[in-house]
């Protein structure tokens, strides 16, 4: 199938899961390239600091891009920050160089809501609510 010109369609609202998520205005297929995760680019040391200061409130701003090179949605965002974590997730993030891309798991139907797999490190501070009975720890 030909690569898309355009993004698909995608719109910010309040989640189930948690404050604010993302969900499909249209029909998404398997792999497509949904949004980049937007953010200012910093190091892993300053990373560290932010990230502390985020958790306090609960929570997690920085995407780790490589051994180096985190990636702030705190500033410089976009929509991609505001979507949620899940453990069965219908996206994946994919790393291609600085930038992170949210790509479809599957094919995504008009209404549903976006979700990938952070895999956080570090503490696990935050009670996973991806579904009834989720044991897991983000
Ligand atoms: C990148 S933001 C996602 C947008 C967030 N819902 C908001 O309104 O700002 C990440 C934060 O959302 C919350 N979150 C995301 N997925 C979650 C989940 N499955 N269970 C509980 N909290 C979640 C956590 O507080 C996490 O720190
Ligand atoms: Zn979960």
């Amino acid at each position: 199938m030909p690569r898309r010109r355009t993004p698909p369609q995608i719109v910010r609202r309040r989640s189930k899961l948690h404050g604010w998520g993302v969900f499909a205005k249209e029909r998404i297929t398997k792999n497509t390239r949904i949004i980049d995760y937007a953010g200012e680019l910093i190091n892993t040391k300053e990373s560290y600091k932010r990230e502390t200061k985020y958790l306090k409130n609960g929570c997690i701003w920085c995407f780790t891009v490589n051994r180096r090179w985190v990636r702030d949605a705190n500033v410089g965002g976009n929509n991609a920050r505001f979507i949620n974590h899940a453990c069965k997730p219908n996206c994946y993030s994919q790393i291609d160089g600085h930038t992170i891309w949210i790509r479809a798991a599957k094919t995504i139907e008009p209404g549903e809501e976006l979700t990938y797999d952070y895999h956080t490190e570090g503490d696990h501070t935050i009670q996973c609510r991806c579904r009834p009975g989720c044991k897991r720890w983000i």
